[in-house]
């Protein structure tokens, strides 16, 4: 869903984008929608083709998709990672269980795995219809970011800023160990009160 979602929004922002996948027949009528600019292939051919990578699987599958995408083609790209690490137990009163600890994130653990690829935290804590341009009356949600190069948190921003987003970079991966835990924060009121579409985290600054 996140997949298709940040896809169609690359799209319409007028670039081309190649979606990797272990099941391409599940995505022939997105691509028959998208038209001449949406092309899909297997992991390895969307690390090979993207300038930048987008990481949008299930969190306990993020390593075994990267292996699958080959360290080659993620070498010196900025990866977007949107994964969280959900536990597939049940959330208790609305509150997501990961399978990470507050003392270390999944982004961390991918970053290590990978040295030579620059993760970015971002697009993991609002809902996937949320994420390209949403409509909160004119307020701009805030993309919280995080990861060790500036690159690529740079190249993350101008994303952040089509897709309608202000960003606060939270400092290098250690700071995913926050953000992470927003996504349990912000699906409390989607399992409790089935609301999934109208909220958004918002910095409010003085000065
Ligand atoms: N849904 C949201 O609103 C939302 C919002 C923010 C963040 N996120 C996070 O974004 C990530 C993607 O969420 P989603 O809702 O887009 O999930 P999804 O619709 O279930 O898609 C996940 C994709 O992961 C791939 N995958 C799952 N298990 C795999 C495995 N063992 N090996 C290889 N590939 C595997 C599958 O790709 P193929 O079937 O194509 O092979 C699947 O389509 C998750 O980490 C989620 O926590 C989701």
């Amino acid at each position: 869903m996140v997949a298709t979602t940040l896809a169609a929004g690359f799209i319409k922002h007028g670039y081309n984008v190649c979606l990797g996948t272990g099941h391409p027949e599940k995505l022939e009528s997105w691509k028959a929608q998208q038209g001449d600019k949406a092309a899909i292939g297997s992991f390895a051919d969307a690390a090979k083709f993207g300038d930048l990578l987008v990481l949008a699987v299930k969190g306990s599958a993020a390593i075994d998709v990267l292996e699958s995408a080959g360290k080659e083609n993620l070498k010196g790209k900025a990866i977007i990672d949107t994964s969280n690490p959900i536990e597939a137990a049940p959330p208790v009163n609305g509150v997501l269980k990961f399978f990470t600890n507050i003392n270390e994130s999944l982004m961390e653990q991918l970053q290590k795995e990978y040295p030579e690829a620059n993760f970015v935290k971002g697009y993991n804590s609002m809902g996937a219809p949320l994420m390209v341009n949403p409509d909160f009356g004119g307020t701009k949600p805030t993309m919280f970011i995080c990861g060790n190069s500036a690159q690529a948190k740079n190249e993350v921003t101008e994303i952040n800023t089509l897709f309608g987003f202000d960003t606060e970079d939270m400092g290098p991966a250690e700071a995913a160990r926050a953000i992470e835990p927003l996504c349990m924060l912000w699906c409390i009121t989607g399992f409790t009160a089935n609301k999934w579409d109208g909220h958004a985290f918002k910095l409010l600054k003085r000065g």
